[in-house]
């Protein structure tokens, strides 16, 4: 069957940055079985050929190496523009005209992509369900929300409820890009298609977990948007939240869209709410020094940039591991990982070896950059008596597979086009989400404990957060990842 793909909000740097050069990648590598249309619509008033000229500059920027000139020309000849605003009906009637007469009245499956601004979400979709864009008799409808999906639980309800009364569940897919990155993907295979890892992927080995997503980038020009939804809402809600349940999560009973969801999001519903005593002793929050003066930013902003929390699953498998999850903005490196710490082996055989906690073994399960996983392990250091050493098992995706790693996009956006909604989030996993959040938000809205500590560009955010792990017996893993 043909396929369209609509984007609405197209003249957005997302489109440009992230969109279509995912689109033409997956052209290049054949994946679009029966080709594509891309639509834009958005209040610009470009012309088909003028926006094809704007793309064609921004898609030799952004995919780089892999721009072919005679490629794009086949790829962009299918590309058109529909002037358009949200706000306007008739707009959606003559858009929905437009693509009638390019796919000739046969069916098609359609992809609505909303890249708008957030506010337009509800609006946009009350709009396709208006005009009959939404209905299916003439092929699968499906509409692809970006994040933020709300701002709170109850903004996300709302949002919900509006997405329902025109499409069902399994047209609706919310996107979180982290779950198209393939380390992510990976770490279902690394738990559920090898059988070492899961005897010991429990209290009973496991002494704690630690998820971090350390960006080196300051807020930039994004700094509007950030300083109303800081790091709980731009990092936690969705793609930190994504890798505890991906770690936390127990098999699916197969892999499908929703037996794999159903297990996700029952991690969800056993994380203990933080009570506001529990938010001042097990949350930290901190600002990076020089964030309160970057334009666009409130005087006296008070918006986390960095957080670390302390949370626990009340279920069999985790009672007991903490799961110690921080992000930030302007910190050492780009880096995220997740680190599985086991426990001390229960008696010490070696004492001029023991290490400590930090000598125990050690998965680290590093998403990105330097893709790949490290085992650490000790080892008797030869002719030297029975002194132990800390070593590693190292995979990495690069030296193995020698390629570069695909974006995130193309992996969803194909997905979208299939009608595979498994790496995508679902109304009821959202609201999970923001349900864990929420609590969070108000008690820092509220009260000044903990307090926004102040951390130096570059560091590993505020030195209190290495102090409070260390009061419970533990430390960050604080590594930058070695590029191969
Ligand atoms: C986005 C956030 O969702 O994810 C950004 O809004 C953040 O603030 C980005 O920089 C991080 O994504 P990645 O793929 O670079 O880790």
């Amino acid at each position: 069957m043909q396929a369209t793909f609509v984007i609405f909000g197209a003249s957005g740097d997302l489109t440009s940055r992230k969109l279509i050069p995912a689109l033409y990648k997956l052209h290049c590598k054949k994946r679009l079985k029966d080709g594509l249309r891309v639509i834009g619509f958005s209040r610009s008033p470009f012309t088909h050929e003028e926006w094809r000229k704007e793309l064609t500059a921004t898609t030799k920027k952004y995919a780089g190496d892999e721009f072919n000139d005679a490629t794009w020309e086949e790829f962009s000849a299918n590309i058109f523009y529909h002037a358009g605003d949200i706000g306007v009906p008739g707009d959606f009637d003559s858009l929905g005209k437009f693509l009638g007469e390019l796919e000739k009245g046969a069916a098609a499956t359609r992809v609505y992509y909303l890249a708008t601004a957030p506010q337009f979400y509800g609006p946009a979709v009350e709009q396709l369900g208006r005009s009959g864009l939404a209905d299916e008799a003439n092929g699968p409808r499906r509409v692809v929300i970006e994040k933020p999906f709300g701002i709170d639980l109850q903004s996300a309800k709302e949002l919900n409820k509006i997405v329902h009364s025109v499409f069902s569940e399994h047209q609706v897919y919310r996107i979180d890009h982290y779950l198209g990155k393939e380390t992510v993907q990976n770490l279902l295979v690394l738990r559920f298609a090898n059988t070492i890892f899961e005897p010991v992927w429990n209290r009973n080995y496991i002494d704690h977990v630690q998820i971090t997503v350390a960006e080196e980038v300051v807020v930039g020009k994004r700094a509007g948007y950030y300083d109303t939804a800081g790091v709980m809402r731009d990092m936690f809600q969705n793609h930190l939240l994504q890798l505890l349940m991906i770690t936390a999560m127990e098999a699916p009973f197969k892999y499908e869209a929703d037996a794999v969801r159903n297990e996700k999001v029952k991690v969800l519903h056993a994380l203990r709410s933080l009570s506001p005593e529990a938010v001042a002793t097990d949350t930290i929050r901190g600002q990076y020094q020089g964030y309160a003066d970057s334009p666009e930013v409130a005087n006296g902003s008070k918006t986390a940039t960095f957080a670390a929390l302390k949370l626990s699953i009340d279920n069999w498998r985790w009672q007991g591991v903490p799961f110690y999850l921080r992000s930030g903005k302007a910190m050492s490196c780009r880096t995220t990982q997740i680190v599985i710490q086991f426990r001390e082996p229960p008696q010490r055989l070696f004492s001029n070896g023991a290490s400590g906690l930090c000598g125990s073994n050690r998965l680290i399960i590093q998403v990105q950059p330097s893709e790949g996983i490290q085992l650490h392990f000790q080892t008797k250091v030869p002719d030297a008596g029975m002194k132990l050493r800390q070593t590693d098992l190292d995979f990495n995706y690069l030296r193995e597979f020698r390629r570069p790693m695909p974006e995130a996009y193309e992996r969803l956006l194909l997905d979208a086009l299939e009608g595979d909604a498994s790496l995508f989030a679902r109304a009821d996993e959202v609201e999970a989400a923001w349900k864990v959040c929420d609590p969070i938000l108000k008690a820092w809205a509220e009260q000044d404990a903990p307090p926004l500590l102040t951390y130096e560009p570059g560091a590993w955010g505020p030195v209190e957060c290495n102090e409070w792990l260390e009061a419970q017996g533990r430390q960050w893993f604080d590594t930058c990842p070695v590029l191969a």
